[in-house]
């Protein structure tokens, strides 16, 4: 049987309706049989503090970087908040990126997708993000971008994703599917 590769789902809103967490969910529908998406939930980490991680850690911060080391990649869907990436997000990831030396995102092939109701997609989330993601050794996906702008018109009411918009997102999945294959590990 060939290899399924189990990929972390960090979602950059904690809203209940947020539009990142229904791509999110979306992508995992529409991934080949290659890709086990899961959402990897950030809202409950205690913002991170060098104290509180010295000796015995906070519970949250452990399970967090466990399911993270767990995971062979890890894929990211996030709004843009001022520009920039989510408080919520970044705490997520300063966490995983803790301690020195031990940082539980490894060189997981990565890739970023960020959606917006505004017209430019979150293009500063997205490109600030992947600074990060650098120095992380992180090898990111390039092609295809996917800074989703008008994102308020993507769901129906009754929750159907747009033909266009799913069309997109089936193209972006099986593009990291490949993209994982290449530079998972192990
Ligand atoms: C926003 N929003 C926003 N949108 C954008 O395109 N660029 C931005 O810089 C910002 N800044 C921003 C800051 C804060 C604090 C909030 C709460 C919101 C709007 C944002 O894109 C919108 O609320 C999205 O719907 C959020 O994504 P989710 O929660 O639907 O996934």
């Amino acid at each position: 049987m060939s290899k399924v590769y189990n990929v972390a789902v960090l979602v950059g809103s904690l809203r209940k309706a947020s539009i990142n967490r229904k791509l999110a969910e979306a992508l995992a529908q529409l991934a080949p049989p290659s890709l086990k998406l899961q959402i990897v939930e950030i809202g409950d980490l205690p913002l991170y503090n060098e104290d509180i991680d010295a000796g015995s850690p906070p519970a949250a911060y452990s399970a967090f970087r466990d399911q993270l080391k767990a995971a062979d990649a890890v894929l990211f869907v996030t709004p843009e908040y001022n520009r920039s990436v989510p408080g919520a997000l970044k705490n997520a990831i300063d966490v995983g990126s803790r301690p020195y030396g031990q940082s539980a995102f490894g060189s997981k092939p990565g890739a970023v997708l960020s959606a917006s109701p505004g017209a430019i997609g979150g293009f500063g989330a997205n490109h600030h993000l992947r600074q990060s993601l650098v120095f992380l050794d992180i090898p990111v996906l390039q092609q295809p971008e996917a800074y989703l702008g008008g994102a308020g018109n993507f769901f129906d009411d009754g929750g159907k994703l747009n033909d266009g918009i799913k069309g997109f997102l089936q193209k972006f999945i099986d593009a990291y599917a490949a993209w994982v294959e290449q530079h998972a590990k192990g």
